[in-house]
């Protein structure tokens, strides 16, 4: 991680019953600007060890006196969430990253579709308030569970009315993709944000109804999820480390003292690309090609496939 920047957390309110909204302030400095579609990695303090998370920025990017996250209590967590959901309290103290930002609007668009799924909401949210001072023009489309992660359901047809449509139990509306995509004018970019079904399902339809990629847009943070353990080999350096199942590779590697670069850490920037050269790898990211994919991986998110080890050129 970057910049580290000590935050105080002044404010936590349960969205859902699932999710989990946090407020920080600064606590010695200033927080830096950031713009809309931005994140932050938080550093979770465990017993043992610390988790690096990266969370979106939700609030109004015009508001710089706080940053706003919202944490979703994974079923399949590595205890980052649940540490969240649990044990932070308010006026507690938490490191985080700088802001960066990874999804940000093209100033190209003269009109943004976004599609949400669940607390896919969460960047969303952040664009809108922006394109409401900026004047832009816009459109949400959300798919959630009533009464599970429909996380500020309210609040959106409260600002944003009928530029918003929910896709839910409630509203009994299903989301028609192929149809939304082929409404739009040559002008319009779509952003994506939720599940991996959700995000390949609007990708390969709108790459079927001859839509530019440079006209998609999606982010998919996925905190590494825990796995078999598995060892690798480092051929550059000729040592051996094993991975345990509550580690991500790259938290694996970090432990050892061998740095690698990365901004996400969930498997959507590219910047921890690692060549392999033996061993079978559950790839998981969202950024490498298939064919890349032969040749490298992702530590952030990347483990071995059960009973292999992996040779990495480092
Ligand atoms: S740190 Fe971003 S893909 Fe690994």
């Amino acid at each position: 991680m970057s910049q580290i920047v000590p935050v105080c957390v002044t404010r936590i309110q349960q969205i859902t019953p699932m999710i989990r909204e946090f407020s920080f302030e600064a606590v010695d400095q200033k927080l830096l600007p950031f713009s809309s579609g931005s994140h932050v990695v938080v550093q979770v303090p465990l017993q043992d060890r610390i988790i690096r998370n990266a969370y979106s920025l939700l609030n109004d990017p015009y508001d710089q006196h706080h940053y706003q996250i919202a944490v979703r209590l994974q079923e399949q967590s590595r205890g980052g969430s649940k540490f969240m959901h649990e044990q932070v309290k308010v006026e507690d103290q938490l490191n985080i990253s700088a802001p960066l930002n990874l999804f940000s609007l093209n100033s190209q668009a003269k009109h943004h579709v976004f599609i949400a799924g669940g607390i896919g909401i969460t960047p969303f949210l952040s664009h809108m308030k922006y394109l409401l001072h900026a004047g832009g023009s816009f459109e949400l489309h959300y798919a959630c569970r009533h009464g599970l992660n429909n996380a500020y359901e309210d609040l959106l047809i409260q600002l944003f009315a009928d530029r918003v449509s929910i896709y839910s139990e409630r509203t009994q509306q299903r989301l028609n993709i192929q149809q939304l995509l082929e409404q739009q004018d040559l002008n319009s970019h779509v952003y994506i944000c939720g599940p991996d079904r959700l995000i390949s399902t609007v990708v390969t339809t709108a790459d079927q109804l001859g839509w530019s990629a440079k006209r998609v847009h999606w982010e998919a943070f996925s905190s590494p999820i825990p796995g078999a353990p598995f060892d690798v080999h480092l051929s550059e350096s000729q040592r051996r480390i094993h991975v345990p199942s509550d580690y991500s590779l790259l938290e694996a590697l970090e432990k050892e003292g061998i740095q690698v670069p990365n901004l996400c850490r969930g498997g959507v920037c590219g910047q921890c690309s690692t060549r392999y050269s033996q061993g079978e790898v559950e790839h998981l990211d969202h950024y490498l090609t298939h064919q890349e994919q032969q040749h490298f991986l992702m530590p952030c998110v990347s483990r071995a496939q059960q009973g292999h080890c992996l040779h990495l050129e480092l």
